[in-house]
């Protein structure tokens, strides 16, 4: 019994201490196949990323930059978010057709939708060129040396580049400069919108249950990629037919059970892993409490106004999401930061680095690393926290402070002539129609007066009775006339006048003296990973997300948030039952769900139970930009989707806790169901190849 015991012990230990990191797909021999197959993986790393045959990798799309989406049909059928989509969605809805409200659903290729602008980007291979990047680069050189020899370097690689006519490519520093990897690249422009469910299904539960399990949204949406008649990139065309993939990735009818090996396959943004305890402390004892400070003075005002009145309501929907997603996410991130004591253990970690340099011998050439963090990080504090706050109030908070900030760049472009001042106003203009598209003065207002006094001493709130800016027949009357015209009317503007001087202040003290001081930080972080590796060869070092394709993996797993409290790690549609206010704007739900659950009409989309899983989790390490990446059971099939993090988990971007980060992912099932019982879209279930690998 003691040895059984024992052993559980040992084994979950090892289990979770085998778990975070995003990897290379190209790299997984050896290690992480090795992990990968105890948790119980039976696919080779051949399997997931190979250039000569089709793998996975080539069923992963990064999705217009941003999100990740994943090839599911043979004709180029592609799944992602409904938060990813949210745009393009929105874009095509109109009162009369309003998609985001009632979900959208192409009956044939015909009815699929274009979207202007939108792509999807592939790997068609990765290549280690590190030694050519830093041919030359010697410990001695300064950084502006050790940069233009980079550059030059790079022309090399450029022109050595082995890649066909319409593929692309992109060379990304990773281990903070010590490595380079060059990715060609196949970039699709024609991808269509297929269909979306209601925000009611794609955005359950809104901002109330963002970042929080137990979660209930079916937070996805379908495209599909069309190519030219050859099967390559091309831009729109009438002509253009459903793209045929290389690889698409088979649909589980199975699902997951607790315990169930998954990985993660996208393109994670990025993360801040290797951090020393002096800037851990500084994000979240300063950076966080102040951000999070302006952005709830923010939302006090607008959520207020929002319940009050309906038309404000709909007009400040996504800037309200914009501005709540982060601010929760802080919040989160630093209670994780503080449940886990990460700050005491990476103390721990750099003593342990030092006790090593003095065993190696290696205090002479380390020695200065660990003081000169602290060094710097304390003169860094001040001008960080400005700078950071500087952002939040005249750019991501108040819309009157963003106006005139683009302003003060149109006088300020005028320095490099007549001709970038124009080109500068044309697209100030498009700005200003575009604030304007969903503008309130009174919200606005009340956000300045509860803003601004956390950012300057000077708060008159007046200027809004006396701007221009505040309408947009007036704010584009300013912009009328030559420089000389312009310019002076400009500086005639209460609230061009006001903030000016702040604006001023930015561009010539904060930003300057921010860059000058993260720059010495990042120089020095770069050699910091080069002692780790080096000193610590032992520890497990993965590189920091960089928005490049990246695997990640884990288990499905609960969590315990708290003492006595466990979350099972599977929702089912009887929570979304269980949470349906009636008409709510965020817990409504749609009647013909609620039918389809009073009847029992699931199809072959139950578990073995008979329910509908909605959202499961799981210990893979995401990201922002891990949004829409596919979930993959053991044998390389789609099980889920993900979307989310747990609340107490989001501090993985800077520290990764596998007891309490998870990753939260819809179940495919779900999706599935919606498409065929909900939307009743079977057409796009039947182009699909569905698998039962359990039985
Ligand atoms: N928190 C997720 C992310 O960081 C989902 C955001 C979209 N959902 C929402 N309710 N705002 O992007
Ligand atoms: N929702 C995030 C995204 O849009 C993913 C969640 C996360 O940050 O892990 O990429």
């Amino acid at each position: 019994m003691r040895i059984f015991k024992f052993l559980m012990l040992f084994i979950a230990f090892q289990v979770s201490a085998q778990q975070g990191g995003m990897w290379i797909p190209s790299l997984l021999e050896g290690m992480n196949e090795a992990e990968m197959q105890s948790l119980g993986s039976k696919l080779t790393a051949q399997d997931i990323y190979d250039v000569n045959n089709s793998s996975l990798k080539d069923a992963i799309g990064h999705f217009n930059g941003g999100c990740t989406s994943e090839v599911i049909s043979p004709k180029g059928l592609l799944l992602t978010n409904h938060h990813c989509g949210f745009g393009q969605i929105q874009s095509h809805s109109s009162l009369e057709n309003d998609y985001l409200k009632g979900g959208f659903w192409a009956m044939n290729l015909e009815e699929e939708l274009p979207n202007e602008g939108l792509y999807v980007e592939f790997i068609v291979r990765i290549e280690d060129v590190t030694s050519a990047m830093l041919e030359g680069v010697t410990d001695n050189l300064t950084p502006k040396e050790r940069q233009s020899k980079i550059d030059i370097n790079r022309n090399k690689v450029v022109k050595n580049l082995k890649k066909e006519a319409w593929q692309g490519f992109k060379i990304k520093p990773f281990y903070k400069g010590n490595q380079y990897y060059l990715f060609v690249t196949e970039r699709f422009d024609d991808i269509r919108l297929v269909g979306a469910p209601p925000s009611s299904i794609g955005k359950f539960g809104s901002d109330t249950d963002n970042w929080v399990w137990p979660r209930h949204t079916g937070d996805f949406s379908i495209f599909r990629i069309y190519a030219d008649k050859n099967n390559r990139p091309a831009s729109y065309s009438e002509d253009n037919i459903p793209y045929t993939p290389k690889h698409f990735l088979p649909v589980s009818l199975d699902g997951i059970e607790e315990g169930d090996f998954t990985m993660v396959f996208g393109f994670p943004g990025r993360t801040n892993e290797y951090l020393p305890a002096v800037a851990m402390e500084q994000i979240t004892k300063k950076l966080n409490p102040s951000n999070i400070a302006i952005r709830e003075a923010a939302l006090e005002v607008i959520d207020a106004n929002m319940k009050a009145d309906d038309q404000i309501r709909i007009q400040y929907a996504s800037k309200q999401a914009r501005i709540a997603n982060s601010w929760k996410k802080w919040i989160g991130e630093n209670l994780g930061i503080e449940k886990s004591d990460a700050v005491a253990i990476k103390q721990q970690f750099e003593s342990e680095f030092t006790k090593a340099l003095k065993a190696q011998d290696k205090e002479q050439k380390y020695g200065n690393i660990l003081p000169d963090f602290e060094q710097k990080y304390a003169t860094f504090e001040a001008i960080n926290i400005k700078r950071n706050n500087f952002v939040e109030v005249f750019i991501r908070t108040n819309e009157l402070m963003l106006m005139t900030f683009r302003l003060v760049q149109l006088e300020k472009s005028l320095d490099k002539g007549e001709e970038a001042f124009e080109k500068t106003k044309k697209s100030l203009i498009n700005q200003l129609k575009s604030i304007h598209k969903n503008y309130n003065a009174t919200v606005d207002k009340g956000v300045f007066e509860a803003v601004m006094p956390l950012y300057a001493d000077n708060t008159d709130a007046s200027i809004y009775n006396k701007t221009a800016l505040t309408n947009l027949d007036t704010a584009l009357k300013l912009l009328e006339g030559d420089s000389k015209q312009v310019l002076k009317k400009l500086n005639k503007d209460a609230a061009y006048k006001y903030a000016k001087p702040m604006v001023l202040e930015f561009y010539e003290n904060i930003e300057p003296e921010f860059q000058r001081i993260n720059n010495e930080i990042n120089t020095l972080q770069t050699t910091y990973m080069t002692a780790l590796m080096e000193v610590m060869p032992e520890e497990r070092y993965f590189p920091d997300a960089n928005s490049t394709l990246r695997v990640t993996y884990g288990k499905v797993n609960g969590y315990a948030p708290r003492d006595a409290i466990y979350y099972n790690p599977v929702t089912y549609l009887d929570g979304v039952i269980e949470k349906y206010v009636p008409g709510d704007y965020e817990f409504d739900v749609p009647e013909k769900l609620r039918e389809l659950y009073n009847s029992k009409d699931y199809g072959q989309y139950a578990d073995k139970n008979g329910k509908i899983p909605i959202c499961f989790l799981g210990t893979n390490h995401t990201t922002g930009g891990n949004s829409g990446s596919p979930a993959i059971d053991a044998e390389g099939n789609l099980v889920g989707l993900n979307f989310d993090r747990v609340w107490e988990g989001t501090m993985s971007d800077i520290y990764y806790d596998p007891e309490i980060c998870r990753n939260i992912m819809v179940d495919l099932r779900y999706v599935l169901f919606i498409i065929d019982k909900y939307a009743g879209a079977k057409h796009l279930i039947d182009e699909m190849t569905l698998v039962h690998p359990k039985k």
